[in-house]
């Protein structure tokens, strides 16, 4: 019984527009099974469609009360990184205290999170989190970054194949045969991939670029014609076989070398990524003007900045008769699927945190070196501490 003696607390998400929740009643069961109290707040679920009954009948109790949540539970499993709580005029750090345990995406080198993660580590919050675990196969069930990948590729076509103002398949009719559109994906990484076969599946014919040869490779394995960028592996492949960020001379070849196709395009899904840095622009505004009237954008690379330079955070706009997605947060729009996927995740990744009833964190175990964040008042995640000081020498200078 792993999780004997611990009390495991799931607040509702407060984000505006977040609808997922850390746990489902079919994760609540393996958690009460493995000997743990699980304590949910009421109506946690209701965004995912669970309701508070389901949970019950998994063995959760409901608590009303978010304060008291906190302050009963050694572990605090949430989707979303703590924010301020404006109805309880309370910070969730400050409901938090030292040795609790808490699990979630906290993207701890993000500045606007720094304050954040210091009264983290100030309170004695033992912390990790989900986007720091490192992609090596004993990781992949814990994954949750890969998850809300796919679903964001999913999730980026259905939006833009319900917004074109044509079909998405061929079609014969008896005035003729409608033509199936095209859809362009730039960057296939996980998101990527699952865009190309969501586009895929629903008749379009599909083309696909990315810098790393063997991301090409699995978008052309998935049916896409692949439009080269023109840059060779040496310049685009860096450390662990990620994409490198490219310096100005390079994307200007590379958006050369989609000027000629983007014209024809219908829908344009742009997930393009470089660990660590923004977003590479490979559209720019000549570009979105050459293409056709009533085309799309889907630039699902928002969060770190966007591939498109009319991108607007958080905003769906129309520019020179294209409509540009910049939505941000994709996956809490399809909750039931991400919330399916993430409370697995989560509850794969804290089992390997807690042995015989305790809480026990594993400095060996490479997960959990990679994903810690705050543990005994001190701030551990190397990227976070170099974000930091970064921010701080800019100041000083
Ligand atoms: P990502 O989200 O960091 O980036 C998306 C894609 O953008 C990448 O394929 C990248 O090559 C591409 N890109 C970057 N700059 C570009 C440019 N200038 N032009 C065109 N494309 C550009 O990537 P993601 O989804 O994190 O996947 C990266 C790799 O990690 C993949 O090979 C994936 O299979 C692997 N992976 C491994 C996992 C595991 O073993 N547990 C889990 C998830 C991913």
């Amino acid at each position: 019984m792993k999780f004997k003696g611990l009390t495991i607390g799931i607040p509702k998400e407060i984000m505006p527009g977040e609808n997922r929740v850390a746990a489902t009643p079919e994760t609540v069961k393996k958690l009460a099974a493995e000997g743990a109290a699980v304590l949910i707040q009421e109506g946690a679920g209701l965004g995912a469609f669970f309701k508070d009954d389901e949970y019950r009948a998994s063995g959760a109790v409901m608590e009303k009360d978010v304060g008291k949540l906190f302050s009963s539970s050694d572990i605090i499993l949430k989707v979303k990184e703590p924010m301020r709580n404006e109805a309880l005029g309370k910070h969730e750090v400050d409901l938090m205290r030292s040795g609790q345990l808490l699990v979630t995406f906290l993207h701890p080198a993000n500045p606007s999170n720094h304050d954040m993660v210091r009264a983290m580590a100030k309170k004695g919050v033992i912390s990790l989190s989900l986007d720091c675990i490192p992609r090596i196969s004993r990781a992949q069930s814990m994954d949750a970054l890969t998850s809300m990948s796919t679903v964001a590729g999913y999730k980026a076509i259905i939006s833009a194949s319900s917004m074109l103002p044509k079909f998405m398949p061929m079609v014969g009719t008896a005035v003729g045969m409608i033509q199936p559109a095209k859809v362009f994906v730039v960057g296939v990484g996980v998101a990527g991939l699952q865009a190309l076969a969501t586009a895929k599946r629903l008749g379009a014919v599909t083309y696909a670029a990315d810098v790393r040869p063997d991301a090409a490779e699995q978008a052309k394995s998935l049916g896409a014609k692949i439009i080269d960028t023109g840059i060779g592996p040496a310049d685009a492949v860096g450390e662990g076989g990620y994409a490198r960020h490219l310096p100005e001379n390079l994307l200007l070849k590379e958006r050369e070398a989609f000027k000629e196709i983007i014209k024809e395009i219908d829908i344009v899904v742009l997930s393009a990524l470089v660990p660590g840095r923004l977003a590479p622009i490979l559209l720019t505004e000549e570009m979105v003007k050459s293409m056709q009237y009533g085309s799309i954008i889907e630039d699902i690379s928002i969060d770190q900045g966007g591939n498109c330079e009319l991108t607007e955070p958080g905003k769906m706009v129309t520019r020179h008769d294209i409509t540009i997605n910049g939505t941000k947060n994709i996956p809490g729009s399809v909750p039931v699927t991400s919330t399916f996927m993430f409370a697995k995740n989560i509850l794969n990744f804290v089992s390997i945190l807690v042995k015989d009833g305790a809480i026990a964190i594993d400095m060996n175990d490479e997960i959990v070196k990679s994903a810690i964040v705050t543990f005994e008042g001190k701030i551990l995640h190397e990227g976070t501490l170099e974000a930091m000081k970064g921010i701080a020498g800019g100041a000083s200078k």
